[in-house]
């Protein structure tokens, strides 16, 4: 991540979306599906004053499918709020946004009353590829970090809606620990901002609950029950991250596993559920 979110930061992030919320009729919120509570900053909730809320779970091709499917069920049940999963990357998929923006706001939707669209969220989660694959061309620069500005520009889509260019910016709520464990796992927070090693940990010991199929199959692993230090070092063994006198090098073992999570090597994952947000609370140990 190349943005710090200090306390600057933050306070003008809020403000600038503060400013822009009385022009927007719906508000759609970007999450990444493989771990949509942690990669949600909930002040949005305050931030958007009640307006309708698109919820889209994006890299939906990285998340496990059933579990996607009970987050809409989730999102789709609260007020004012309809949701989506997608991959941003396939015009396909991002063509359904415009009807429900429409329904979200049905007082709007003409073309001399359009109704006025804002994407939020924090960094990584796909808000540029977003708006790009909306447009049709390249407006945002994806991986590049804009904050909102007031004198953006707003990209006509046609059939009743305009499309703030830049997205608002939120910041990952850190101070949860096992959500800011989880946003590292799935490569959104910087490589500085926690050891690989304690978030590898972190994810044998959730794959080991949720996916322990998986996880035999991928590394030629006939049992799982031991430490997770112990199941980091068996995978780097099978899996060659060795020193010259055979020994295994942990942190290249910590490495390994979490590109191929991040890369959907492992699979389709999904890190948490709505149903238990106390689950797997346990923060990394260093
Ligand atoms: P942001 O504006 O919210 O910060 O996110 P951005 O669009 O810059 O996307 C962040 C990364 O996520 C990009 O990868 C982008 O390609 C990837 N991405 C966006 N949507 C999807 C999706 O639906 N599925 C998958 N698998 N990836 C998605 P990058 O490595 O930073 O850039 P690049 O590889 O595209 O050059």
């Amino acid at each position: 991540m190349i943005i710090n979110w200090f306390p600057g930061h933050m306070a003008t992030a809020r403000r600038k979306l503060e400013e822009a919320m009385p022009k927007v009729d719906v508000v759609i919120e970007v999450v990444d599906a493989r771990l949509p509570r942690s990669s949600a900053n909930p002040l949005l909730e305050e931030l958007r004053r009640g307006k309708p809320c698109l919820k889209l779970l994006n890299k939906a091709d990285l998340a496990d499918s059933a579990s996607t499917k009970e987050w809409v069920r989730h999102y789709n049940a609260q007020k004012n709020t309809r949701a989506l999963s997608l991959c941003a990357k396939k015009a396909g998929d991002v063509l359904k946004i415009k009807k429900l923006c429409r329904e979200l706001a049905p007082h709007r939707g003409t073309r001399g009353k359009p109704v006025r669209v804002v994407v939020v969220g924090i960094p990584n989660v796909g808000k540029s590829t977003l708006i790009n694959s909306l447009a049709g061309r390249k407006i945002a620069r994806v991986g590049d970090k804009p904050a909102i500005t007031t004198c953006q520009q707003q990209v006509d889509l046609r059939d009743g809606i305009l499309l703030y260019d830049t997205p608002g910016m939120l910041w990952p709520d850190l101070d949860d620990q096992a959500g800011a464990a989880r946003l590292a796992a799935a490569g959104s927070i910087g490589i500085n901002a926690m050891d690989p090693y304690s978030i590898a940990l972190f994810v044998l010991d959730f794959l080991v609950q949720r996916y322990p199929q998986t996880l035999q199959t991928r590394y030629n692993i006939s049992s799982l029950e031991m430490p997770s230090a112990e199941l980091l070092l068996e995978i780097g063994r099978r899996r060659g991250c060795l020193v010259s006198g055979g020994e295994v090098q942990p942190l290249r073992a910590a490495d390994l596993v979490l590109l191929e999570l991040r890369n959907g090597k492992l699979g389709s994952i999904t890190l948490e559920l709505p149903e238990d947000p106390r689950a797997l609370k346990t923060p990394p140990s260093a």
